[in-house]
């Protein structure tokens, strides 16, 4: 008798979209992020694809209540992606530009914001926070 076997295939299509690197980036020493005051960190990294080397900039706000666990947030608002920014008088981050606010855990306060601020990953190294930008 005669038996075929079927096989299977399978074929994984690359996934073409447009995926930026991730890349960790210095925040700076965690000693130094003074307690309970949000900060702005601006970054530039050079990221690298088949093709060219692009440079890439961004602002993170970062804080901490006790020097142990971090909160960075990227400042991309996530209404139409301008840069908010931290209003310590009234406590929160506002959009300049159609005056979406959002509170200091990122969470959307009024505005036509849908989503709250992107909550960046984080670790410590050597005493240094970096963040996954
Ligand atoms: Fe921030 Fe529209 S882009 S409120």
């Amino acid at each position: 008798g005669l038996t075929v076997a079927g096989v299977a295939g399978k074929f994984l299509i690359g996934n073409s979209l447009e995926s930026k690197p991730q890349k960790w980036v210095e925040v700076g020493a965690a000693t130094e992020l003074e307690i309970d005051k949000v900060h702005r960190i601006t970054y530039s990294v050079r990221a690298q694809d088949a093709w060219r080397t692009a440079e890439r900039q961004g602002v993170v706000y970062a804080f901490t209540e006790n020097s142990e666990t971090f909160t960075v947030f990227d400042a991309t608002c996530t209404h139409l992606g301008c840069s908010v920014q931290w209003k310590e008088e009234d406590n929160h981050f506002a959009c300049p530009c159609h005056a979406g606010q959002f509170s200091r855990e990122g969470d959307v306060l009024s505005g036509p914001p849908p989503r709250p601020l992107v909550k960046l990953e984080t670790k410590l190294e050597d005493g240094i926070l970096k963040v996954l930008v």
